[in-house]
């Protein structure tokens, strides 16, 4: 087990860059995702951290001993890419074996050490298959079994479930987890999954454009998201911009572009004057029209999702919100007048520049003045 350490780590390719300067450090034993949308640098830093590309700048530092320089098969790193990248000829004991012959590992030793593997990702009695007679899933135990077998002081996993449908991969991130926490190995996953990254990680790295957007806690990056990238990505938000006006000592009013505004209180203070919140659908309640509280507003259309309904609504303002409630009776219909309702927690105000930390208590919608 080892931590990770990157140290101003940038990778560029020819004019191209892929990778801002990136400081960063996974504690041992901590399980880290990548999360961001396609191109944003996701397996350089795999890459980087595995030694199969060289950095532009700065250092890795694997369990305190700079590795910027080592060959990858000197790093102790075991890797799961997306595609399942079994040897095909080979039966999955020898798959799993060959990082063990790499390493001259004696006979005797190699067959214990598979024979756990294969216990751990719940194989055994499948040595003798080759991968093409094995499920998705089973291919892609086997192709973990393959990364921890010569115990990794880390593992890097490049999306490994995406391959699998959604039964599977949910089943797979369960046993992936478990198995992580038994290992206590230290551990980066890339995925555009956000689910997953949330479900699964003990902090999230959100990339966009080679930049780091956050790192944080799963919860801190859901209900605090450092900018409106990291909000938006992240599940589904409503970002409304404003602008702040002071009224008195701690009190504020954010006035939408609407015309809407909503008083708040605020610890900090703002550190401009124009400023944007975030409200999760799931934080807005749908009220009937005769709501003593609430903002007044029309549904646009109602989405039917079983245990949810998904509501588009527009204020009397014009302003468009998306609501997420769990189902009860039947949906409101397109048209509907309805009421808006949300607590002062669920307002989030996103800092600006995505560094400072100021801490909002909007209050709740019926202060609204309409
Ligand atoms: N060898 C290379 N030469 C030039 N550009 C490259 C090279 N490898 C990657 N890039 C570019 O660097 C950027 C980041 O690539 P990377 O593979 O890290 O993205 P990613 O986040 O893993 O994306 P995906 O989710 O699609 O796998 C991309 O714009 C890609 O085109
Ligand atoms: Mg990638």
């Amino acid at each position: 087990m080892a931590s990770i350490s990157l140290e101003g780590l940038s990778k560029q390719y020819g004019q191209f860059r892929a990778l801002e300067r990136l400081d960063f450090v996974a504690q041992q034993g901590e399980f880290v995702t990548i999360l961001g949308p396609s191109g944003s640098g996701k397996t350089t830093v795999l890459s980087l951290i595995a030694g199969l590309t060289e950095p532009t700048t700065g250092r890795i530092v694997l369990g305190g001993r700079d590795v910027t320089a080592t060959r990858p098969a000197k790093r102790n790193i075991g890797l799961v890419f997306q595609s399942y990248a079994l040897f095909p000829h080979m039966s999955v004991f020898d798959n799993v074996a060959f990082p063990l012959k790499v390493r001259g590992v004696p006979a005797e030793d190699a067959r214990r050490r598979v024979r756990d593997a294969l216990d751990l990702v719940r194989l055994r009695g499948f040595e003798a298959r080759r991968p093409t007679q094995l499920s998705g899933g089973q291919q892609q135990r086997v192709a973990f079994a393959r990364a921890i077998v010569f115990q990794p002081d880390i593992l890097l996993l490049d999306e490994p479930l995406a391959a699998l449908d959604r039964m599977l991969r949910e089943q797979l991130q369960v046993e992936l987890k478990q198995l992580q926490r038994k290992l206590g190995i230290t551990t980066i996953l890339v995925t555009h999954d956000q689910e997953e990254a949330l479900s699964l990680s003990d902090r999230v790295l959100v990339l966009a454009d080679g930049a780091v957007q956050q790192i944080a806690e799963p919860l801190e990056a859901y209900t605090r998201p450092a900018n409106q990238f990291v909000a938006g990505f992240l599940g589904t938000t409503n970002c409304l911009d404003g602008e702040a006006i002071r009224h008195g000592a701690g009190n504020w009013v954010i006035r939408l572009r609407s015309g809407e505004e909503l008083p708040y209180r605020a610890s900090d203070e703002p550190s401009g004057s124009l400023v944007t919140i975030s409200i999760r659908p799931e934080h807005v309640r749908v009220l009937g029209p005769n709501s003593e509280r609430g903002v007044p507003a029309t549904v646009i259309e109602s989405v039917y999702l079983g245990q949810t309904v998904r509501y588009h609504v527009e204020t009397v303002h014009g302003t468009p919100l998306i609501a997420a409630c769990m189902q009860t009776g039947r949906p409101y219909p397109p048209g509907a007048s309805v009421r808006l309702d949300w607590d002062s927690e669920a307002v989030w105000l996103i800092p600006e520049g995505g560094t400072s930390r100021a801490k909002a208590q909007p209050a709740a919608p019926e202060l609204l003045r309409v």
